[in-house]
């Protein structure tokens, strides 16, 4: 482990072979909960909120993470001891309050239970930050384009870009106004912000890439584009960009389980030769990046997905 990650307040070693996957359940998370006292002075929910539909904010209490966290990283939870690890990015962090943010849409087994939790309640463990962080350059003009959930994952970066000096422009789109996220916040984290929704319900209507698209044909000089989003999404913006060789970033987030490099979860091809997105990013070149075999990969864990989401439902 890098000396700049910690794991806060639970039992778990990255470094001890990886529990089976998908074995959460909501009693035995309850259960596995301490019970208040002294492990509760870290990784607290101190507040939770709807965001949209399915999406959920925590502020969680974790001063050793939230002191270190960069743009771009993430942390690793896990809820039961025996449950499954899964990553969310640091959507937010606050050093002075000791807080990170996580924005977490439940569509699995492990963020359906994560949604069962509540104000007060702990999380197990949340190993972080983890990864490398985002690139933040100067290069004038930054398109940051976030798809649904993606919206927060991007926040931070988008804020780093404004930051350092860039104009950045941010697209983000989700299905539906009823999905849409920090509308707010993108607004205040970049120069001008873009909306879409695929049905039109707020915003332009139509995906995120034919926004990009209208801006490269606008003639504007993009020095980044950074996208984060459902994989299919990063595979479009890497397809519009490509031909103009504008420098494109996607942030992957595809299976995880120990986060140090040593399980091969989360191996990734990029630019032919095998990377781990734990620990070699979550950052690549989208150029680089071979979707189609990530895509088939992420859809090989569909039905154990499901099966484990059927389970908690049971529950
Ligand atoms: P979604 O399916 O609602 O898509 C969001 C937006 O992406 C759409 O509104 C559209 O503008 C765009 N999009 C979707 N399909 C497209 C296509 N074929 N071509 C062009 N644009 C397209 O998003 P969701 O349901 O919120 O899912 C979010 C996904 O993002 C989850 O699968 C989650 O795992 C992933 N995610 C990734 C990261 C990361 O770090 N990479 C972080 C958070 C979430
Ligand atoms: Fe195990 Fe990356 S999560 S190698």
């Amino acid at each position: 482990m890098a000396d700049n990650q910690v794991i806060a307040c639970g039992s778990w070693n990255p470094a001890q072979s990886p529990p089976q996957q998908s074995k959460t359940s909501r009693g035995s998370c309850l259960a596995a909960l301490p019970a208040h006292g002294v492990m509760q002075l870290m990784n607290k929910i101190l507040a939770k909120k709807t965001v949209a539909d399915s999406t959920s904010l925590f502020i969680v209490e974790a001063p050793e993470i939230s002191r270190k966290a960069q743009p771009g990283q993430f942390v690793i939870l896990r809820l039961v001891e025996e449950g499954e690890r899964f990553p969310l990015t640091i959507a937010d962090f606050d050093r002075d309050a000791g807080t990170i943010t996580l924005v977490s849409l439940s569509i699995g087994a492990s963020t359906m239970l994560l949604e069962t939790l509540k104000e007060g309640d702990v999380i197990l463990d949340v190993a972080g930050p983890l990864g490398k962080p985002t690139d933040i350059e100067n290069v004038g003009t930054v398109v940051c384009v976030g798809g649904g959930v993606g919206i927060a994952a991007i926040h931070p970066v988008a804020r780093a870009f404004k930051q350092a000096g860039n104009r950045v422009i941010s697209i983000i789109g989700a299905k539906t106004k009823s999905k849409l996220l920090w509308e707010d916040k993108m607004a205040q984290a970049s120069t001008e912000l873009i909306v879409t929704t695929d049905d039109g319900t707020v915003g332009r209507q139509g995906f995120v890439t034919q926004r990009l698209q209208e801006i490269i044909d606008s003639g504007t000089k993009i020095g980044i584009v950074f996208a984060v989003g459902p994989t299919i999404m990063m595979k479009m913006v890497a397809k519009v960009t490509q031909p103009y060789a504008i420098k494109t970033i996607v942030s992957l987030n595809p299976v995880m389980i120990d986060g140090t490099g040593m399980c091969g979860g989360c191996r990734v091809q990029v630019g032919g030769q095998q990377k781990f997105t734990c620990v070699d990013g979550p950052d690549f070149d989208a150029h680089q990046v071979d979707f189609d075999l990530l895509l088939s990969r992420l859809s090989a864990y569909r039905d154990e997905e499901h099966a484990a989401k059927c389970r908690c439902h049971e529950k």
